[in-house]
């Protein structure tokens, strides 16, 4: 089966790489994606201190940079926090909201995940939707409750200012970072109970969903064959400059 186009290569650098190192990366992709066709829609998400300069290097490329978190005031006494307007003004078009690392590792609520949904769209900055159960709701048979619970919190008579189009990581929790990644039909599966889910709380929007969780050169296109699977978002193997050009040279060869 062919690949389904376009595809959305998203790349989430996490806390991996300092500020050189991100420069550096950028500079590098800057470079391949003169050779990248359009139907490739990449973006990277680097560490707020990099951003600015990530984005300067990709000056004059078709790459989109992102945030990989916010918080939802736009402004005010809130020490050590980024607003939704300030990653907009620094060039950004997306944000990632509810990563399951903020869920998980800095006990972010389904409510918390809505409120930065609210406001990143409040910004026009295009927010990616990230879900995904644990391995013991997997485990128990809830991985679909789990999936209803996260969408409905987030979607449900959501004021989405005038978009058109929204994004949904699937990221099983199980899959990130591990190596084990979700078997593509299997995540398959799961995406297609997610646009049944997200589809029927916002009937007008299209909705692009991207897998995540241990995506790499080697299984890449087993998700892109999907036809629900309209992209990635890839943590560890976006964040070297080896594996992500192998992972955008599946997409094209
Ligand atoms: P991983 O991370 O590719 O390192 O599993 C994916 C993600 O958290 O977005």
């Amino acid at each position: 089966m062919a690949i389904v186009k376009p595809i959305y290569l998203f790349a989430n650098w996490k806390m991996y790489l300092n500020f050189q190192e991100s420069v550096k990366l950028a500079q590098a992709l800057a470079r391949a994606d003169k050779k990248l066709p359009r139907y490739i829609e990449q973006a990277i998400f680097p560490s707020a201190l990099a951003l600015s300069a990530v984005k300067t290097a990709l000056k004059n490329t078709r790459v989109a940079v992102g945030a990989q978190n916010f918080y939802w005031v736009d402004k005010g006494g809130y020490t050590g926090e980024v607003s939704a307007p300030m990653y907009k003004r620094a060039g950004c078009k997306y944000a990632l909201v509810g990563h399951s690392e903020r869920r998980h590792v800095f006990n972010e609520t389904n409510q918390d995940t809505r409120r930065k949904l609210e406001a990143a769209l409040a910004e026009n900055l295009t927010p990616i939707l990230c879900v995904g159960e644990t391995q013991k709701e997997r485990m128990a048979g809830k991985s679909v409750e789990v999936l209803e619970i996260q969408i409905r919190g987030a979607l449900q008579d959501l004021k989405t200012n005038g978009t058109k189009q929204l994004f949904i990581a699937y990221e099983p929790v199980w899959a990130i970072g591990t190596g084990h990644a979700c078997e593509p039909h299997h995540a398959e599966e799961m995406h297609e109970h997610i646009q049944k889910m997200a589809g029927g709380l916002l009937p007008k929007i299209k909705l692009v969903i991207l897998y995540g969780g241990s995506v790499r050169p080697e299984n890449v296109a087993e998700y892109l064959t999907q036809k629900n699977i309209h992209g990635v978002l890839v943590g560890h193997a976006s964040a070297g400059v080896g594996s992500w050009l192998k992972i955008l040279k599946k997409c094209y060869v």
